[in-house]
Protein backbone atom coordinates (compact mmCIF):
# COMPACT_ATOMS: atom_id res chain seq x y z
CA UNK A 1 0.00 0.00 0.00
CA UNK A 2 3.11 2.34 1.08
CA UNK A 3 4.70 1.70 -2.35
CA UNK A 4 1.44 2.57 -4.03
CA UNK A 5 1.35 5.72 -2.36
CA UNK A 6 4.72 6.80 -3.23
CA UNK A 7 4.15 5.84 -7.28
CA UNK A 8 1.04 7.92 -7.21
CA UNK A 9 3.10 10.79 -5.66
CA UNK A 10 5.87 10.45 -8.12
CA UNK A 11 3.59 10.41 -11.25
CA UNK A 12 1.65 13.79 -9.45
CA UNK A 13 5.07 15.06 -9.23
CA UNK A 14 5.24 14.37 -12.59
CA UNK A 15 2.36 15.38 -14.27
CA UNK A 16 2.97 18.85 -12.12
CA UNK A 17 6.23 18.99 -13.82
CA UNK A 18 5.05 18.38 -17.01
CA UNK A 19 2.16 21.10 -16.86
CA UNK A 20 4.64 24.03 -15.74
CA UNK A 21 6.64 22.87 -19.03
CA UNK A 22 4.07 23.26 -21.43
CA UNK A 23 2.54 26.73 -19.39
CA UNK A 24 6.15 28.39 -19.47
CA UNK A 25 6.74 27.23 -23.24
CA UNK A 26 3.30 28.43 -24.18
CA UNK A 27 4.14 31.98 -22.19
CA UNK A 28 7.57 32.05 -24.05
CA UNK A 29 7.00 35.45 -26.14
CA UNK A 30 8.29 35.76 -29.63
CA UNK A 31 11.16 38.60 -30.05
CA UNK A 32 11.10 40.50 -33.70
CA UNK A 33 13.84 43.09 -34.25
CA UNK A 34 12.77 45.83 -36.87
CA UNK A 35 15.90 47.26 -38.20
CA UNK A 36 15.43 50.05 -40.43
CA UNK A 37 17.09 53.05 -42.21
CA UNK A 38 15.71 56.40 -42.67
CA UNK A 39 17.33 59.86 -43.41
CA UNK A 40 13.79 62.26 -43.57
CA UNK A 41 11.45 60.20 -41.16
CA UNK A 42 9.02 58.32 -43.72
CA UNK A 43 10.50 54.72 -43.25
CA UNK A 44 10.94 55.23 -39.45
CA UNK A 45 7.49 55.59 -39.32
CA UNK A 46 6.79 52.77 -41.40
CA UNK A 47 8.51 50.86 -38.51
CA UNK A 48 6.48 52.23 -36.17
CA UNK A 49 4.05 50.56 -37.95
CA UNK A 50 5.41 47.73 -37.96
CA UNK A 51 5.93 47.25 -34.21
CA UNK A 52 2.33 48.08 -33.70
CA UNK A 53 1.40 45.25 -35.54
CA UNK A 54 3.83 43.21 -33.61
CA UNK A 55 2.17 44.08 -30.64
CA UNK A 56 -1.12 43.09 -31.93
CA UNK A 57 -0.11 39.83 -30.99
CA UNK A 58 -0.22 39.44 -27.21
CA UNK A 59 2.84 36.62 -27.58
CA UNK A 60 5.42 39.08 -29.30
CA UNK A 61 7.44 41.69 -28.45
CA UNK A 62 8.77 44.55 -31.00
CA UNK A 63 12.45 45.63 -30.79
CA UNK A 64 12.77 49.18 -33.06
CA UNK A 65 16.48 49.24 -33.85
CA UNK A 66 17.98 51.94 -36.77
CA UNK A 67 20.00 50.36 -39.00
CA UNK A 68 23.59 51.63 -37.29
CA UNK A 69 22.63 50.31 -33.63
CA UNK A 70 21.99 46.83 -34.39
CA UNK A 71 24.76 44.52 -32.27
CA UNK A 72 24.97 41.05 -32.76
CA UNK A 73 23.19 39.97 -29.44
CA UNK A 74 20.13 41.58 -30.88
CA UNK A 75 19.84 39.47 -34.23
CA UNK A 76 21.11 36.66 -32.01
CA UNK A 77 17.87 37.39 -30.00
CA UNK A 78 15.19 37.73 -32.60
CA UNK A 79 12.91 34.98 -33.65
CA UNK A 80 12.06 37.39 -36.51
CA UNK A 81 13.65 40.42 -38.38
CA UNK A 82 11.98 42.64 -40.63
CA UNK A 83 14.39 44.92 -42.74
CA UNK A 84 13.13 48.55 -43.63
CA UNK A 85 14.89 50.93 -46.15
CA UNK A 86 13.97 54.00 -48.62
CA UNK A 87 14.56 53.83 -52.32
CA UNK A 88 17.42 55.14 -53.39
CA UNK A 89 18.36 55.08 -57.60
CA UNK A 90 15.44 52.45 -57.64
CA UNK A 91 17.37 49.94 -54.88
CA UNK A 92 18.25 49.54 -51.53
CA UNK A 93 20.14 52.76 -49.34
CA UNK A 94 23.56 52.25 -49.27
CA UNK A 95 23.20 51.85 -45.58
CA UNK A 96 20.86 49.05 -45.34
CA UNK A 97 22.98 47.61 -47.79
CA UNK A 98 26.24 47.50 -45.76
CA UNK A 99 23.92 45.85 -42.49
CA UNK A 100 23.44 42.72 -45.00
CA UNK A 101 26.60 42.97 -46.31
CA UNK A 102 29.04 43.00 -42.86
CA UNK A 103 26.32 40.59 -40.84
CA UNK A 104 26.25 36.80 -41.31
CA UNK A 105 23.51 33.84 -41.61
CA UNK A 106 20.21 34.46 -39.67
CA UNK A 107 19.30 30.27 -40.29
CA UNK A 108 15.30 29.91 -39.49
CA UNK A 109 14.58 32.98 -38.28
CA UNK A 110 11.41 34.40 -40.18
CA UNK A 111 11.85 37.67 -42.09
CA UNK A 112 9.52 40.87 -43.77
CA UNK A 113 10.28 43.57 -45.25
CA UNK A 114 8.80 47.22 -46.32
CA UNK A 115 10.18 50.26 -48.08
CA UNK A 116 9.46 53.94 -49.01
CA UNK A 117 9.78 55.94 -52.00
CA UNK A 118 8.80 59.15 -53.41
CA UNK A 119 8.04 58.36 -57.03
CA UNK A 120 4.88 56.41 -58.05
CA UNK A 121 7.12 53.61 -60.43
CA UNK A 122 10.49 54.59 -58.16
CA UNK A 123 11.49 50.97 -57.32
CA UNK A 124 9.65 50.60 -54.00
CA UNK A 125 9.15 47.12 -54.36
CA UNK A 126 11.84 45.99 -56.05
CA UNK A 127 13.62 47.42 -52.81
CA UNK A 128 11.18 45.18 -50.82
CA UNK A 129 11.86 42.65 -53.30
CA UNK A 130 15.71 42.32 -52.71
CA UNK A 131 15.49 42.98 -48.79
CA UNK A 132 13.26 39.58 -48.72
CA UNK A 133 15.72 38.38 -51.52
CA UNK A 134 18.62 39.02 -48.65
CA UNK A 135 16.75 37.61 -46.29
CA UNK A 136 16.14 34.38 -48.05
CA UNK A 137 19.96 34.24 -48.79
CA UNK A 138 20.71 34.35 -45.13
CA UNK A 139 18.56 31.40 -44.26
CA UNK A 140 15.54 33.11 -43.26
CA UNK A 141 11.69 31.95 -43.55
CA UNK A 142 10.15 35.08 -44.95
CA UNK A 143 6.56 36.07 -45.30
CA UNK A 144 4.31 39.30 -45.97
CA UNK A 145 0.90 40.35 -44.69
CA UNK A 146 -2.45 38.75 -45.96
CA UNK A 147 -5.53 40.72 -47.07
CA UNK A 148 -9.47 39.46 -46.75
CA UNK A 149 -11.40 42.03 -48.94
CA UNK A 150 -14.33 39.83 -48.68
CA UNK A 151 -15.09 38.95 -52.03
CA UNK A 152 -11.08 37.74 -52.34
CA UNK A 153 -7.89 37.12 -49.91
CA UNK A 154 -4.20 38.04 -51.13
CA UNK A 155 -1.00 38.26 -50.12
CA UNK A 156 1.49 40.97 -50.54
CA UNK A 157 5.49 41.26 -50.94
CA UNK A 158 5.72 42.96 -47.82
CA UNK A 159 4.18 47.19 -47.16
CA UNK A 160 5.33 50.31 -48.88
CA UNK A 161 4.93 53.65 -48.50
CA UNK A 162 4.59 56.26 -51.69
CA UNK A 163 6.18 59.85 -49.98
CA UNK A 164 6.26 62.30 -52.81
CA UNK A 165 3.93 64.23 -54.41
CA UNK A 166 0.78 63.65 -54.81
CA UNK A 167 0.41 61.28 -51.69
CA UNK A 168 3.43 63.08 -49.13
CA UNK A 169 4.42 61.30 -46.09
CA UNK A 170 3.16 57.88 -44.89
CA UNK A 171 -0.74 57.82 -45.00
CA UNK A 172 -2.91 55.53 -42.42
CA UNK A 173 -3.79 52.95 -45.17
CA UNK A 174 -0.19 52.62 -45.92
CA UNK A 175 0.56 52.31 -41.58
CA UNK A 176 -1.89 49.89 -41.84
CA UNK A 177 0.07 47.90 -44.10
CA UNK A 178 2.73 47.89 -42.53
CA UNK A 179 0.83 47.05 -39.02
CA UNK A 180 -0.36 44.32 -41.28
CA UNK A 181 3.13 42.89 -42.32
CA UNK A 182 4.31 43.11 -38.36
CA UNK A 183 0.99 40.94 -37.11
CA UNK A 184 2.00 38.32 -39.49
CA UNK A 185 5.53 37.93 -38.69
CA UNK A 186 4.70 37.97 -34.91
CA UNK A 187 2.00 35.40 -36.09
CA UNK A 188 4.13 32.79 -38.13
CA UNK A 189 7.46 33.45 -35.69
CA UNK A 190 5.05 32.42 -32.97
CA UNK A 191 3.96 29.07 -34.45
CA UNK A 192 7.06 28.30 -35.54
CA UNK A 193 8.46 28.82 -31.81
C1 LIG B 1 19.71 59.94 -52.79
C2 LIG B 1 18.24 59.68 -52.92
C3 LIG B 1 17.77 58.89 -53.95
C4 LIG B 1 16.40 58.61 -54.06
N1 LIG B 1 15.97 57.79 -55.07
C5 LIG B 1 14.66 57.46 -55.15
C6 LIG B 1 14.20 56.55 -56.14
O1 LIG B 1 14.96 56.03 -56.96
N2 LIG B 1 12.88 56.23 -56.16
C7 LIG B 1 11.99 56.76 -55.28
O2 LIG B 1 10.81 56.43 -55.33
N3 LIG B 1 12.40 57.64 -54.32
C8 LIG B 1 13.72 57.99 -54.23
N4 LIG B 1 14.16 58.84 -53.24
C9 LIG B 1 13.17 59.34 -52.25
C10 LIG B 1 13.16 58.53 -50.97
O3 LIG B 1 13.12 57.16 -51.24
C11 LIG B 1 11.93 58.88 -50.15
O4 LIG B 1 11.88 60.26 -49.89
C12 LIG B 1 11.89 58.09 -48.88
O5 LIG B 1 10.57 58.09 -48.35
C13 LIG B 1 12.82 58.64 -47.83
O6 LIG B 1 12.75 57.84 -46.68
P1 LIG B 1 13.16 58.38 -45.25
O7 LIG B 1 12.29 59.58 -44.93
O8 LIG B 1 12.93 57.26 -44.35
O9 LIG B 1 14.61 58.77 -45.35
C14 LIG B 1 15.49 59.15 -53.12
C15 LIG B 1 15.98 59.98 -52.10
C16 LIG B 1 17.32 60.23 -51.99
C17 LIG B 1 17.83 61.09 -50.85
Amino acid sequence: MKALNFSFQIFIVIVCVLISTTISLAQQKVNILIVYYSSTGNTQQMANGVSEGIQRDSNATATLKKVDEVTSDDLAAADGIVLGCPTYWGTIANPMKSFLDINGFWESKVGGAFSTGAMRAGGKEHVVVSLLLALMMKGVIVVGPVYDFGAFQSGALGATAMTGPPDDGVSESELDDARALGERVAKIAGRLK
